[in-house]
């Protein structure tokens, strides 16, 4: 929201590390944390949330819907709940959700079935280019609407549901428009059911689960859920894991560079985000979760890495959903391990914060490696570690962090020189990366 503009030109590859590293907390955890404590009942705590960009466009947000929200100290913030069905805001305002496509889609669950809404919702130029046809299609089944019809991407007027009534929902890959049904149930008369086909992540059922009056989850084969709606919230008390979306791109790293380790401190390790460590694992990567924890429902602990030789590896459909964000850098690691990777049923990545395939397969075909995308796979012929200090590689303003990290990993290892447009992009998840590639040994200059 705030950050200044920058290009990065990285020219160097990295020498060996064994070190100990703490990564940016949870993005996924931290909005949630706010926007579930903002419609609880009372004042609610986050502790060690994340200061990222998409992170403070859910508080500047929040406080436009009439939410008090006070810093208590770096990471720390408490929330003065205004209880179901009491955001509010002038008619004909405007929201903003940045980049953050979690923000938008939860955010827009909540106000869907919140009394008297009328605003225009909009994002950044990355945010605006996403299909939001889905949501807006179950937001439809509330009674929610947005103008002008027939159009899916933001900018969008949404008017809120005059009587949200629940509704029945089969719940796929998506955690986003999970949520989005969940947070609309909460202020519906009646029941929302939801059956899930697939195991997405479940840190909203997680950060609601104490409130039993409301949220039922029974699992026998498929998990299904039930939100009973018109009932109040308690309060939350968040203590936030660090994010293990933002760990994958320091787990890779090492796993890649010759004689070097890494200890990676308090790391979220709930089962529905570690897919990325369990498919590098199944394929040989010197990966071990030590000091495990539980804390609010969510497991978490260190991840210790060291240099390892992995197979090519071959992502099974299944693996999809648990390692969502985590395919460009597997891709990364796919280039640069000998042999020929597969991944499946990765159909959804062509509308994340870019289309994560075409542009990740344009970066790879910089640096000569040969990758082939047919409906829902793409097949990457990995060449094991290259060096490519006499190859050149430009990412241009794409709007997605993961992508830009993903390039920066490739340039440390390789040594291509390599120029990423507007890297401040990366402070949509991960303020602290450059500091922590910085200590790890990497050199980078920025530039207008
Ligand atoms: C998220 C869900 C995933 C993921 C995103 C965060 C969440 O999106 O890619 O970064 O916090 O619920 P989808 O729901 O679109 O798969």
């Amino acid at each position: 929201m705030h950050t200044k503009s920058f290009n990065l030109y990285i020219n160097d590859k990295i020498p060996s590390f064994n070190k100990t590293i703490q990564v940016d907390s949870d993005k996924s955890i931290s909005i949630r944390s706010f926007l579930i404590g903002s419609i609880s009942q009372n004042i609610s705590t986050v502790k060690n949330a994340l200061e990222s960009e998409d992170v403070l466009s859910a508080i500047f947000c929040l406080k436009k819907l009439g939410v008090k929200i006070t810093k208590i100290k770096t990471g720390n913030y408490t929330i003065f709940g205004k209880g179901l069905g009491s955001l509010n805001i002038k008619k004909n305002s405007i929201l903003n959700f940045g980049n953050s496509g979690t923000l938008a889609r939860l955010l827009i669950g909540i106000l869907s079935t919140t009394p008297n809404i009328e605003i225009k919702v909009t994002g950044d130029h990355s945010l605006n280019k996403r299909n939001m046809k889905q949501l807006i299609e179950l937001m439809s089944k509330f009674g929610a609407s947005f103008v002008p019809k027939n159009k899916f991407n933001f900018p969008l007027k949404l008017i809120s549901s005059p009587l949200p009534i629940g509704v029945n929902f089969k719940a796929g890959k998506s955690a986003q428009l999970k949520s989005a049904v969940i947070l609309g149930g909460l202020n519906s008369y009646g029941i929302t059911k939801i059956i899930e086909d697939e195991r997405s992540r479940d840190h909203t059922e997680n950060m609601l689960i104490q409130n039993k009056h409301v949220i039922k989850i029974k699992t026998i084969k498929k998990k299904k859920i039930q939100i009973y709606g018109k009932k109040y919230l308690k309060p939350v008390k968040i203590l936030v894991p660090n994010d293990p979306s933002s760990a994958a791109f320091f787990t890779a790293l090492t796993l890649l560079k010759k004689n070097s380790s890494l200890r990676i401190k308090n790391v979220g390790l709930n089962p529905t985000r570690i897919g990325f460590y369990q498919l590098l694992k199944k394929h040989k990567a010197k990966i071990q979760f030590i000091n495990l924890k539980k804390k609010n429902n969510e497991s978490s602990g260190d991840i210790l890495v060291q240099s390892s030789n992995i197979k090519p590896i071959k992502a099974s459909k299944e693996y999809y959903v648990n390692s969502t964000d985590e395919y460009p850098i597997l891709f990364i690691i796919a280039a640069l391990t000998k042999g020929t990777s597969v991944f499946k049923g990765i159909a959804e990545l062509a509308n994340k914060e870019s289309n994560r395939i075409t542009e990740m397969q344009k970066i790879l075909k910089q640096i000569g490696i040969k990758s082939i995308s047919a409906k829902n796979e793409l097949k990457i012929f990995g060449k094991g570690m290259i060096d490519a200090s006499n190859k050149n590689i430009m990412v241009t303003n794409l709007g997605d962090h993961r992508i830009c990290m993903s390039a920066f990993i490739l340039a440390i290892l390789t040594g291509a020189k390599t120029k990423i447009k507007n890297f401040d992009t990366v402070y949509t998840s991960s303020p602290s990366f450059l500091k922590i590639m910085r200590l790890l040994g990497a050199k980078f200059e920025t530039f207008k």
